[in-house]
């Protein structure tokens, strides 16, 4: 397991398995650094980055073994990319770079010495702890084999700064880390196959994360659920042998009872088939990571609970498997949720919207001071945005600054949708009060104007995670399979 320290002393002759150099593209040999090491190791440092043509562009590295020149085993240049234009998410793919560079040479112990970068330094070194751990996030539960590359213990982070600022870096680091690991319990829980995650096993694990993170917890089930007249969420797991379960997580701090909470809701249909409007095999696959809003909710809550806010903080998971059988619910059917509006379901494949419809309803009644529902809701903000950038839909322009500020900070890309009103007759159904899908054209629109019947006038924010909340392919601080998204942004809205 890897572990990142602040290393606030001199690096040259640091006793390590690969001593790491951050270079800014086009500024190669420029710091200090890099000449003391290049004199130690009598020159063929610059050798060889002349002949590697290493210019320090994002992702190019260049090892070299050391021969018992130094104390370091190895030294090695990770490119940066240009000083101007690096930003957040630049730093986080720097992180899980060097990270894996660490493993991929088989060293235990490295040490990355960052340039000098003044105002921005603390920044830098938090995103780029965080970049280093879900940089080598892996799901290996799974495998027999294990191909074991993952050497590195510990990435000692160094540099000017580092040595001024100790305690500052320090803080950071150990921030950076609690993040991780709430991403990382997200990412898990994504990745889990439908099998092993149902509406049960999903709030079991919520149970066992409250337990360590010292948070309240109840889950409802069944009876309780009809008995709060949830039949929305009821409705959309009654085609399963797994049914439904309502997740609540509180974090109160001590002697603050009275100031209103930030509920988070969080979609969590552990296997989406569609229902009776059943999904072809193509879109079908893929499927178990239809509970990623929850997933982030999760995580987002572990972490608030170990940096314990001077504000209360809940969680709400809507769970549930959506499946086609005999007892499943009908394109035509009319449901009443908690809320008393009564729902005709056009499309049992607008699944998540109804059960946040009643996981909404569930979060008014805690009285917040805002809410953030985070949900896989539509593939329709995947055409819109694609597969990288979060929907934000908001009724209130506070809560969408703060959502996009936190986002800034956290290198998560969000941009803000609107909730158009013209397309609410679309919800318009002849013999309820609502129906749940509307035009295919405007898609992402139509599903958060239909959760935003469920909030009232409370400040609340929608986030259609669909596309970022799994990725295909490795890239940056990213690994194939479940991502975790909005749980760093989350946790900078709430100045965490
Ligand atoms: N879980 C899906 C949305 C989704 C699609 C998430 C692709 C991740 C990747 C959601 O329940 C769904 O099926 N939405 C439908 C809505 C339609 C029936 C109005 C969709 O997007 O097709
Ligand atoms: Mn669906
Ligand atoms: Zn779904």
């Amino acid at each position: 397991m890897l572990k990142v320290e602040v290393h606030a002393k001199d690096c040259i002759g640091a006793e390590v398995d690969v001593l790491m150099v951050g270079v800014f593209d086009g500024k190669v040999g420029s710091s200090a650094t890099e000449k003391a090491l290049n004199k130690a190791l009598e020159g063929s440092l610059e050798q060889a980055v002349n002949d590697e043509k290493f210019k320090g562009k994002a992702g190019q590295s260049l090892v070299m073994h050391t021969q018992g020149k130094l104390g370091a085993k190895r030294v090695a240049l990770l490119g940066l990319g240009s000083e101007k234009s690096i930003n957040t998410e630049g730093w986080l793919a720097a992180g899980g770079a060097a990270a894996r560079l660490g493993n991929k040479v088989g060293a235990q112990k490295a040490l990355l010495c960052l340039p000098k970068l003044g105002d921005d330094a603390i920044q830098v070194a938090k995103v780029l702890t965080r970049g280093a751990y879900l940089g080598v996030y892996k799901f290996d539960e799974y495998l027999s084999e294990n191909d074991n590359e993952e050497s590195l213990t510990s990435l000692g982070i160094c540099g000017e700064d580092a040595k001024k600022r100790k305690k500052s870096f320090e803080k950071a680091v150990t921030r950076a880390e609690l993040t991780a690991a709430g991403v990382c319990l997200a990412r898990d829980l994504v990745n889990l196959p439908g099998n092993d995650l149902r509406p049960t096993d999903f709030a079991q694990r919520a149970n066992e994360v409250a337990k360590a993170c010292q948070l309240k917890i109840k889950v409802f089930e069944a009876e309780e659920l009809q008995k709060k007249n949830m039949n929305l969420l009821l409705g959309v797991g009654q085609g399963s042998e797994n049914k439904s379960r309502l997740v609540h997580l509180r974090y109160e701090p001590k002697g603050a009872k009275k100031a209103k909470p930030v509920v988070f809701v969080g979609k969590g249909i552990t296997f989406d088939s569609g229902g009776l409007s059943l999904k072809p095999p193509g879109a079908m696959y893929g499927m178990k990571m239809d509970m990623g809003g929850a997933a982030s909710v999760l995580g987002l809550m572990s972490v608030v609970g170990k940096i314990k806010p001077r504000f209360p903080v809940h969680g709400v998971l809507a769970l549930a498997e959506n499946m086609p059988s005999g007892e499943a619910i009908r394109p035509g059917d009319v449901i009443t949720g908690a809320a008393g509006k009564s729902v005709e379901i056009n499309n049992t494949d607008a699944e998540g919207r109804l059960v946040l419809a009643d996981a909404l309803n569930y979060a008014l009644s805690l009285e917040p001071k805002r809410i953030v529902d985070l949900a896989t809701l539509t593939g329709a903000c995947m055409v819109a945005l694609g597969g990288y950038t979060v929907g934000l839909f908001s009724n209130n322009d506070k809560v969408a600054e703060d959502i996009l500020a936190g986002s800034k900070k956290a290198g998560e890309d969000f941009w803000r949708m609107p909730l158009t009103g013209a397309l609410k007759e679309q919800l318009k159904s002849d013999v309820a009060d609502l129906k749940n899908t509307g035009e295919r054209f405007g898609g992402a629109i139509t599903a958060g104007l239909f959760l935003q019947e469920f909030v009232e006038e409370t400040p609340w924010a929608h986030l259609d995670i669909a596309g970022p909340a799994f990725t295909s392919k490795d890239s940056g601080a990213y690994r194939k399979g479940g991502t975790g998204v909005a749980v760093a942004t989350l946790l900078e809205m709430l100045g965490c």
